[in-house]
């Protein structure tokens, strides 16, 4: 089953437009595990406006499925990471100001630059992922980078999926083919909700996991936590 992982950073953007410690990013990561998620994702940006390091920090010693740390690999991003030594880290090309990532990484121009972070973490035992587009040559060469795993950015098939749900996935099932011929895991994340959930797990051929926040933390809103946790385990089974 492809597995779950709840990105906290809204809870965070929530905590932070009042100061205080509510809600609880804290214990947001331990719920979610409780209910049911198979991961804990985090992407402290450099500004901190949601997750901050110190949340990373404290967040480490509570998760006891995956914890996934994403960011774009700065320095102070290196020294985090390396420090927290999350199960996972997910590599996103974002600028500091973006309001979210928003492009995959170029696997051609950063190859060297991948290839030398990706080393330095998997020495330290913390497994690798990249985030990327569809595109066949950028997947092929995800490879090259000595990468475990890619992340596939789901923008564009969570755009296209209301109107023509085959022509959204087509371009992710080459995408996963060519990542299983050349051998890295495939991940996936970005708008991906109740709706589109489903099939795009159901089409993915070894969709090993998935990381979900805006939509999953706005359906709590609703529906609470446990309930929005397991209503998007519901559509992975
Ligand atoms: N993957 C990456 C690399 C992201 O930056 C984000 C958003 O922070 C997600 C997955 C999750 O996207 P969403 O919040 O739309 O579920």
């Amino acid at each position: 089953m492809t597995k779950l992982s709840v990105n906290i950073n809204k809870i965070a953007t929530i905590r932070n437009a009042r100061g205080g410690n509510v809600p609880d990013v804290l214990k947001a990561a331990i719920d979610c595990e409780r209910f049911g998620a198979q991961g804990v994702t985090v992407h402290p940006r450099p500004d901190e406006r949601h997750i901050r390091y110190q949340d990373v920090r404290d967040i480490r010693p509570m998760v006891s499925t995956e914890f996934n740390i994403e960011g774009y690999p700065n320095k102070s991003f290196i020294d985090l990471v390396l420090e927290v030594k999350p199960h996972q880290v997910t590599l996103v090309p974002d600028p500091p100001d973006v309001l979210t990532s928003n492009a995959g990484w170029d696997t051609m121009k950063n190859e060297d630059f991948l290839k030398e972070v990706i080393q330095e973490f998997q020495q330290n035992k913390i497994r690798t992922s990249i985030f990327i587009e569809t595109d066949e040559a950028m997947v092929r060469n995800a490879a090259k980078t000595g990468t475990d795993r890619i992340e596939l950015y789901t923008e564009s098939y969570a755009k296209i999926f209301p109107v023509n749900k085959e022509r959204a996935i087509e371009p992710f099932v080459q995408a996963a083919n060519v990542a299983n011929e050349v051998g890295v895991g495939i991940n996936a994340g970005h708008d991906l909700d109740l709706n589109n959930l489903r099939y795009f797990a159901e089409n993915i051929p070894g969709l090993l996991e998935v990381s979900i926040g805006h939509a999953l933390i706005s359906d709590a809103l609703y529906m609470g936590l446990e309930n929005a946790v397991q209503l998007y385990l519901r559509e992975l089974r």
